[in-house]
């Protein structure tokens, strides 16, 4: 069943919780900031594509081989969205998770995205008992790159030209971790 405001962990200054109609303003409002679909899959974010992506997040459950779950990072003291980060539970191999991660341009260098994965890495470990998390990121993402390797995740490989990128072919570093090098284990 499909909770309302369902939160799915917590850390000291946020909370990943379920998408909420409510979130559609802000969601659309860094979605379609130039300087954050820069390095992303999307251009020229439309509202009506935000208000489809949250009511279908609405109806989703993390966790489902072949399926991007997608948790929205709130404030802890305020429930305001400043974020959202993916998770992808690959279909033939659902033991290995990939995840993706995005933080409102007003709300960057605070640390939250290093907070909100962090507490992503824990649910994926812990609750859910995953083997191994990987992430990729365009070269050119230095901020990105900046954040894997804050969370300690290894560059396991460099792809070439391993991504459609707004009209050209561009290249990706493979990040990864094992659960028996997460912090806990
Ligand atoms: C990738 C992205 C999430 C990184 O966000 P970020 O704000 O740089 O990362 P953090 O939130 O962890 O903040 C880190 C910065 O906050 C600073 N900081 C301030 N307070 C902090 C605190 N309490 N704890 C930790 N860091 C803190 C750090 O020193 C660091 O600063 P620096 O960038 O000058 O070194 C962000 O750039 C983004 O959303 N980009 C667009 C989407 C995207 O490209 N995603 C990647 C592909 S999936």
């Amino acid at each position: 069943m499909i909770k309302a405001n369902q939160i799915f962990v917590k850390s000291p200054r946020l909370t990943l919780r379920r998408f909420q109609m409510s979130d559609i303003p802000p969601f659309f409002s860094y979605r379609s900031h130039p300087e954050v679909a820069k390095y992303q899959s999307w251009e020229n974010y439309q509202y009506e594509e935000a208000e489809a992506f949250v009511k279908n997040q609405l109806t989703q459950e993390p966790n489902q081989p072949g399926s991007w779950f997608q948790f929205a990072i709130a404030l802890a003291d305020t429930n305001q969205l400043i974020g959202d980060c993916a998770l992808h539970t690959l279909l033939d191999e659902p033991r290995i998770v990939e995840v993706g991660f995005t933080i409102s341009q007003d709300f960057q260098g605070k640390g939250y995205a290093t907070e909100a994965v962090d507490a992503l890495f824990s649910y994926i470990f812990e609750t859910l008992e995953k083997h191994k998390v990987i992430a990729f990121s365009d070269v050119r993402n230095h901020k990105s790159i900046a954040l894997l390797e804050r969370l300690n995740m290894r560059r396991e490989g460099h792809l070439l030209q391993n991504f459609m990128s707004k009209g050209q072919w561009v290249d990706e570093y493979q990040y990864a971790m094992l659960r028996a090098e997460w912090k806990k284990f």
